[in-house]
């Protein structure tokens, strides 16, 4: 394993999409921002320098950075931010990871434009378990807001109702011809093809808020992996992708040599959504004539529950001798966590846009996440954790209701709010189930979990059915993801093995529903060797 060192500095960089220009947050300068490559195992350091205005913590997502929670990243949770003149390295520690991650801001909506790929190689002497593609391009869903995302999101937790959205879904950070005040020349991320050839595409949703839908016209594509771990082939005309997750697939250039659209689209089971297209271009070598107005993939609706679900019930482990896989079996820990939106009337001297001067809010089993001014792992650490957070974070929902009946009482589900932890056992085999809720209103919540990969090993719509359902989960190949959507008024059944020392988050990956408190904490204890604990903290780790 070899280190790779990276230098990030943050700063304010001048950007131009839909004729609107702005200064936005960027590393480097660039937007999306670098890429980071490195093998299976390496140990990337990246030298983070804040030359900007506005906190910054970075978090190298689907790393499971093992005992070594200090560069983990979010704000708060982790670590305090890093400030404007001031510096940190942080220390990205790979280890079974091997496909497509990313990295991305974690502080405040910082993210909107600071993120880039981090694609993790197979070791030197290896092969992927694919043929070798021709080339490998990643492909980034990210978006454009004319406004600055800074002003956006304090409006948004100033107003108790839903943000504004963006101007454009972007491909590699264009946002394609089809919006108003672009064209395809400039506005347009091009993919270069050969006939016959077959290229890996390496896929990150880097959408604040959103699902998407992506297809590419007349081709179908084969995903052969998610969140870093491979996947059996699923041959398929479109993927769903959420905020947060990776889908590696294969794309072969098998169609008349032409000009195609590639297209994303939002989906929404609830909620605003924006129906426009974004498209990229997928553009043949050679000499024909290019038609003037290619074809364009049609989309499933943006309503379409059922395509965004079928596709990704449809993955599965690759599971074989070389990848086999590792599911706990004897279950210690059964967690059961309803992800809920809230209401909470208004005080008198705010604004607030929600229905009957109410605020939108949102938790964990009826907790609404509220960060503490100082990191939780460093009060964990130091064993000054009293003040800062509660370890009281509940296993089970305080209610028992039908959770995803039409009308949810309003006044059952008033949220409490806590930054409380949920401590598991060091090698607890946990299972824990996540009920999405109709109290507000259902949505899909895309939950991503820090420091681990999990294995999904069930899901399904309506309450989850303690005795029925599990005797439906599949042990035998689940896919093993570190970020999955759960489905609108469903439930989704996850495994993993607490055997990561340190504190991790979990949250939606929906930018605004973080914010209105869908996260919590684990803390999971040390083993009793010493390769089993916690690592110590770097010298220069920010302090608050
Ligand atoms: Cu990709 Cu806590 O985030
Ligand atoms: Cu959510």
């Amino acid at each position: 394993a070899l280190v790779r060192r990276y230098k990030f500095v943050l700063g304010n960089s001048a950007h131009t999409r839909l004729c609107t220009n702005k200064t936005m947050l960027t590393i480097n300068g660039q937007f999306p921002g670098p890429t980071i490559y490195a093998r299976k195992g390496d140990l990337v350091i990246v030298d983070l320098y804040n030359r900007a205005s506005h906190n910054i913590t970075i978090h190298w997502h689907g790393v499971k950075m093992p005992r070594y929670p200090w560069s983990d990243g979010p704000e708060y949770v982790t670590q305090c931010p890093v400030s404007p003149g001031t510096k940190f390295s942080q220390r990205i520690v790979l280890s079974d990871e091997e496909g497509t991650l990313w990295w991305h801001a974690h502080s405040e909506w910082s993210r909107a434009s600071v993120y880039g790929a981090l694609i993790i190689l197979p070791l030197k002497n290896e092969t992927y378990p694919f043929p070798k593609p021709h080339a490998e391009v990643p492909l980034l869903l990210g978006e454009w807001w004319n406004a600055d995302v800074q002003e956006v999101m304090e409006e948004f937790l100033a107003s108790g109702g839903d943000p504004n959205i963006s101007d454009a879904f972007l491909i590699n950070g264009q946002p394609g011809d089809l919006y108003s005040c672009s064209n395809s020349t400039q506005d347009a991320f091009k993919l270069s093809v050969e006939f016959g050839k077959t290229y890996l595409i390496r896929m990150v949703n880097a959408v604040m808020n959103n699902i998407m839908f992506f297809r590419i016209a007349n081709h179908s594509i084969t995903v052969v992996g998610t969140d870093a771990a491979y996947t059996k082939p699923l041959t398929s005309d479109y993927i769903t992708i959420s905020p947060g997750q990776t889908i590696d697939f294969l794309l072969t250039a098998d169609q008349p040599p032409s000009h195609y659209y590639m297209a994303s689209r939002v989906y929404a089971s609830a909620g605003f959504f924006d129906n426009t297209t974004t498209t990229g271009m997928l553009v043949y070598a050679g000499n024909y004539t290019a038609p003037p107005s290619p074809a364009l993939p049609t989309l499933p609706q943006f309503n379409d529950t059922t395509s965004s679900v079928n596709f990704t019930n449809r993955l599965r482990s690759l599971a074989n001798t070389k990848y086999p896989i590792d599911v706990p079996l004897n279950i210690t820990e059964t967690l059961y966590f309803t992800l809920s939106i809230n209401l909470r009337p208004c005080p008198n001297d705010t604004v607030c846009d929600g229905p009957r001067q109410e605020r939108f809010l949102a938790s964990v089993n009826n907790v609404t996440m509220v960060l503490p001014k100082t990191a939780i792992l460093q009060a964990y650490y130091s064993g000054m954790g009293a003040g800062v957070y509660e370890t009281d974070f509940p296993d089970n929902p305080p209610f028992r209701f039908n959770y995803t009946q039409q009308f949810v009482p309003i006044d059952l589900w008033r949220p409490e709010n806590g930054t409380a932890v949920n401590v598991l056992k060091y090698n607890s085999n946990v299972e824990l189930v996540f009920q999405g809720t109709n109290t507000v209103g259902g949505i899909d919540h895309p939950m991503h979990l820090h420091g681990y990969s999990f294995y999904v090993v069930g899901s399904g719509l309506g309450n989850f059915n303690r005795r029925r359902d599990p005797l439906n989960y599949n042990l035998v190949d689940p896919p093993l993801m570190e970020t999955i959507a759960v489905p609108v008024n469903g439930w989704t059944a996850i495994r993993f093995k607490a055997n990561n020392p340190g504190v991790w988050f979990m949250h939606c990956h929906f930018e605004r529903h973080v914010s209105w408190g869908m996260g919590m904490v684990f803390i999971v204890k040390n083993g009793k060797r010493p390769e089993e604990r916690l690592l110590p903290p770097p010298s220069d780790l920010p302090r608050c």
